[in-house]
């Protein structure tokens, strides 16, 4: 399962969907989780594994907390196991993305609002070349995609709107 979660930012949701799974026990499985962002220094920090008492407090359960965490300072590492699932790299969405496919679940979540309507349809163009036909595509709760009908089947899983790719 290849799973890319593009505009990364410090790693948070590549490393909770790491945890996830390891959750759910997939033993053998082979995961691969690819955490993106523009930013170097947040690269970095993603890479690094190391968080703040404020950044875990916001919405990570104790129970993980404390099963894949451990101090650091005042701050929190997380364990080996968990950072060699995800890699992180240094990519702008706005450049040709052909090469990291193919995905099975892309996750590109409140970054939309930064790109023009041109700019968006573009990127959502080669996020739909970097999934497996009937990946699904995840936006942020408050992002959507018109006007892609000719790529992405837009449908409601539970709570959430999944775009799944033609
Ligand atoms: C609001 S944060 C969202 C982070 C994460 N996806 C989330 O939902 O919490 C936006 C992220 O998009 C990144 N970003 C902005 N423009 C980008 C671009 N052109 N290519 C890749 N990443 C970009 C920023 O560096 C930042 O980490």
């Amino acid at each position: 399962m290849r799973i890319w979660s593009a505009a990364a930012s410090t790693g948070q949701e590549a490393y909770s969907l790491a945890m996830l799974l390891l959750e759910e026990n997939l033993a053998g499985w082979n995961i691969q989780i690819l955490g993106t962002d523009f930013a170097s220094q947040t690269v970095e920090r993603a890479r690094s594994g190391k968080y703040y008492q404020i950044e875990v407090n916001r919405g990570l359960p104790a129970k993980l907390l404390l099963k894949y965490f451990r101090r650091a300072g005042v701050d929190w590492q997380l364990s080996d196991a968990v950072r060699q699932m995800a890699r992180f790299e240094t990519i702008d969405l706005r450049q040709s993305m052909r090469a990291l496919g193919p995905f099975d679940l892309v996750f590109c979540r409140n970054v939309m609002i930064y790109f023009d309507a041109e700019t968006k349809k573009a990127i959502l163009q080669q996020l739909h070349g970097t999934l497996n036909r009937g990946g699904w595509l995840l936006l942020g709760s408050a992002e959507s995609a018109f006007g892609v009908e000719e790529w992405f089947e837009r449908l409601t899983v539970e709570s959430a709107t999944v775009y799944t790719a033609r």
